[in-house]
């Protein structure tokens, strides 16, 4: 077994020779452009703790994928779409991207849809000079970390702003707050809704946490309920969001849950059933857009997935290969710099979840849709310009 230090540094070298590849030697891009086909790697939690996110997400990207190869493909080349399971564990997604990046060979890298997951394989992508772009991680931090790494979704200061201005509009100014600490998507988007809360006139008169995977949020829920909230706001993923509204429920808190995109899964509804009903959440794209191009593309979705409606991760799965896709045809290459440099130029892309052009911290600038539950689904609300 390696150690944890030698792994690091096989890897280091690993991406050293990879970058010497790049920049120094003209017979490797050569290489590179002369493969037969181009091969891209994604990684997304297929299993495990967040699946929706992962199955999601994998559907609307291969839909590109398979589109884009209907079409003839890029650079007169088929695409090929290498998928790793990172299990919904943290450790695992860096992991995988490495093999990705060092034995498949891949020109590019789409995912993770959690922000800690993204924050793990940014620095291996940037290393190895080979562009990631994730699909959904908000955390400010996920681009944060080198040039190479890009998003084409908006970032946790505006949605935790959304929130914030949502629950004030409804005339909800004490609100308590509940954050999975075990993820940085939770810990942000709670900081993020608390300073613009507290700015606003808000007041935030509990703070509780929990980590992923816990099932009993009994203790956190009754601290909260003397302080008679207008509101919860529940910054985590969809399985402990769904156990905290039916426990909620169950000690008599009346109130609506306030939450941000990852609560975004059928799972949700499946888990809280009727105690997530009248509550709220931000997210990216609302599946009843009336746009005739959105319904032609759900309708799209649906057909290939057996019915299944898409979420936002499908969406913007489907975006993020889209976007690299007309960076390559741009560029008319795959050598890294010289894709990242198209990718860092889109603008005004056209994606399903709204117009995207990329900012100069990789960072998509766009709308956000406040949905809520009835009747056991998600139904659109209003949609909140940056
Ligand atoms: N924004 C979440 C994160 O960064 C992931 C997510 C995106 C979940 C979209 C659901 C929908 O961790």
């Amino acid at each position: 077994m390696l150690t944890r230090s030698s792994f690091a540094a096989v890897s280091a070298l690993t991406a050293g020779a990879f970058l010497l590849g790049l920049t120094g030697c003209k017979k490797e891009d050569a290489a590179a452009d002369s493969a037969a086909e181009i091969v891209i790697g994604e990684v997304a939690a297929m299993t495990g703790g967040t699946a929706t996110f992962g199955t999601s997400s994998h559907a609307g990207t291969q839909m590109a994928i398979d589109e884009l190869n209907e079409g003839g493909g890029l650079l007169g080349k088929k695409l090929k779409l290498l998928l790793e399971d990172d299990q919904s564990k943290q450790g695992e997604a860096g992991t995988v991207a490495k093999k990705l990046i060092s034995r498949s060979k891949i020109v590019a890298l789409l995912g993770e849809v959690a922000s800690g997951k993204s924050l793990e394989m940014g620095p291996i992508c940037q290393k190895a000079g080979i562009p990631m772009i994730s699909p959904a991680s908000t955390n400010p931090k996920v681009t944060e970390v080198g040039d190479f790494v890009f998003r084409v979704c908006f970032i946790d200061p505006f949605q935790g702003t959304v929130m914030g201005k949502f629950a004030m509009s409804r005339g909800w100014k004490k609100v308590a707050v509940l954050t999975d600490t075990k993820q940085d998507y939770s810990v942000g988007l709670a900081q993020y809704f608390k300073e613009y809360f507290a700015k606003n006139g808000g007041t935030i008169v509990s703070e509780q946490s929990y980590s992923s995977g816990d099932k009993d949020f009994k203790a956190q829920l009754t601290a909260i309920k003397p302080t008679a909230p207008d509101a919860i706001f529940a910054s985590g993923y969809y399985n402990e969001t769904g156990l905290i509204a039916t426990q909620a429920r169950e000690l008599g808190i009346t109130g609506p849950l306030l939450g941000g995109d990852g609560w975004d899964s059928p799972s949700l509804v499946q888990v809280a059933g009727k105690a997530i009903e009248g509550s709220f959440f931000s997210n990216h794209f609302s599946n009843e857009d009336t746009s005739p191009r959105i319904q032609a593309w759900v309708k799209k979705f649906q057909e290939k997935n057996g019915g299944k409606t898409p979420d936002a991760m499908a969406a913007l799965g489907y975006d993020s290969a889209m976007i690299l896709a007309d960076a390559i045809k741009r560029a008319g290459t795959t050598e890294g710099k010289a894709l990242r440099d198209a990718i860092a130029k889109t603008t005004d892309f056209d994606g399903i979840t709204g117009k995207i052009t990329l900012d100069e911290k990789r960072n998509a600038n766009k709308s956000a849709v406040v949905l809520t539950i009835k009747d056991g689904k998600f139904s659109f609300v209003e949609t909140l310009k940056p």
